[in-house]
């Protein structure tokens, strides 16, 4: 607890959640199976699971305008991997982005083991400089390996897709378009980014306690109820076992609080933050892939900003209570645990009621720090000016005043 409220967390996919959601995560809940669905479970008393279960899929249906929704995905990979199974066959095409170029693990990466049940292949941006996504090649590769799923979602990437351009591309070549959102689901929610419902796609997957600012877990959308038949079935009995009833109520809690207005307060905010971040750096002739950022997160080129590597700007800011991480950068040289980058974002230090003021604050922290990294004394001292910056700032769920 000290850690987090004494320090600035600008880790893009980490948040704070209420001491709604926070009590609701430590409820009896937890002592119940429930294998199934609502209204048909496998195991008895279920009246209470049954009445939570249903709030929190009526909520996440009303917040995405989705026809269906699964709220029993245990985290965001799950959700992605229930997906692939609910579609696929062994050896089916998934197109999703390539991974240095802001893709996620679960799209693909050599090192899990989707990829050797089913083929991936990547698209990329077209022009780092600006972000734009080279569609014609997208279209180009779909209309040669035939995807049986167009994949559209990112971890690392500060710019919106065209899901209308990968719509049409999908529908050419008979491909169902997913959208995992993990990373935007509460910038969709709060209105403020484009929901990929809107312009026809199929699915959306997500996290819930990323900007969503839920529990930790996952969750599947459909846009057509029919569809997510298939997907109740992949994700119990076909992957997963008993829901984790009182993630699931913590769900409810979260969907009710993103319902309300304050959270399309929250959303704008926190892109107002990170392009203000962003407009910060960059008057300090810091390289941002793609010079710039459109959502809640920004990558940072660090060997051409300042002539060292994403993990020893990590290190150093750590030194002084701030928290990112190293990241790769599209087309990196350097090896994934040694990159040229670092990501941060600003949904957290949002919900702690920073604005745009505290963004110059925190920018001047982190450029000092970067430029003093050899001074001992210098980082001891910043760091207790970090301390003090932050504690004005409470962390709900921490902080007895919020
Ligand atoms: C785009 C995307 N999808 C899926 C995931 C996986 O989510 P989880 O860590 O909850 O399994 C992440 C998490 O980083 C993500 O960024």
């Amino acid at each position: 607890m000290r850690r987090q409220r004494d320090g600035v967390e600008l880790i893009a996919s980490e948040n704070y959640i209420s001491p709604a959601v926070l009590e609701t995560m430590g409820t009896v809940f937890n002592n119940k199976y429930a294998e199934g669905y609502p209204g048909k479970r496998y195991y008895g008393g279920q009246e209470f699971t049954d009445a939570v279960e249903t709030l929190a899929i009526e909520r996440a249906k009303k917040l995405f305008g989705a026809g269906h929704a699964n709220v029993q995905p245990h985290a965001g990979a799950p959700a992605n991997v229930a997906v692939y199974f609910a579609l696929l066959e062994p050896g089916d095409t998934v197109m999703g982005m390539d991974l240095s170029h802001g893709g996620h693990l679960t799209h693909g990466h050599p090192v899990t083991y989707m990829t050797k049940i089913f083929r991936f292949v990547r698209y990329k941006m077209k022009d780092v400089e600006t972000g734009a996504m080279d569609y014609d090649e997208m279209r180009r590769t779909a209309l040669e390996v035939k995807p049986k799923i167009l994949l559209a979602g990112f971890s690392a990437y500060p710019r919106e897709l065209d899901y209308a351009k990968m719509k049409a591309i999908a529908d050419e070549v008979g491909a169902v378009t997913m959208a995992d959102m993990a990373h935007i689901a509460g910038l969709i929610a709060g209105r403020q980014l484009r929901n990929p419902f809107d312009d026809g796609f199929d699915i959306i997957t997500t996290t819930t306690h990323k900007t969503l600012r839920g529990p930790r877990g996952g969750m599947i959308l459909t846009r057509e109820a029919e569809l997510g038949k298939k997907i109740d079935k992949a994700v119990f009995p076909g992957f997963q076992g008993g829901p984790i009833m009182q993630m699931i109520a913590a769900k409810a809690v979260a969907f009710g609080e993103a319902l309300k207005p304050e959270f399309q307060t929250y959303a704008m905010q926190i892109i107002r933050n990170s392009k203000h971040l962003a407009a910060f750096f960059m008057d300090h002739g810091v390289k941002l892939v793609t010079n710039g950022t459109d959502n809640h997160l920004m990558l940072i080129d660090a060997v051409a900003s300042w002539g060292i590597a994403g993990g020893e700007v990590e290190r150093t800011l750590d030194r002084i209570n701030i928290t990112l991480n190293k990241n790769m950068i599209p087309d990196d040289q350097r090896k994934p645990m040694d990159p040229s980058g670092i990501r941060l974002g600003t949904p957290a230090i949002t919900t702690r009621g920073m604005k745009e003021g505290e963004m110059d604050i925190l920018g001047n922290f982190m450029l000092r720090a970067i430029e003093q990294r050899g001074d001992d004394a210098a980082l001891a001292s910043l760091r207790s000016d970090v301390t003090a910056f932050c504690q004005q700032f409470p962390v709900p769920g921490i902080d007895r005043h919020c």
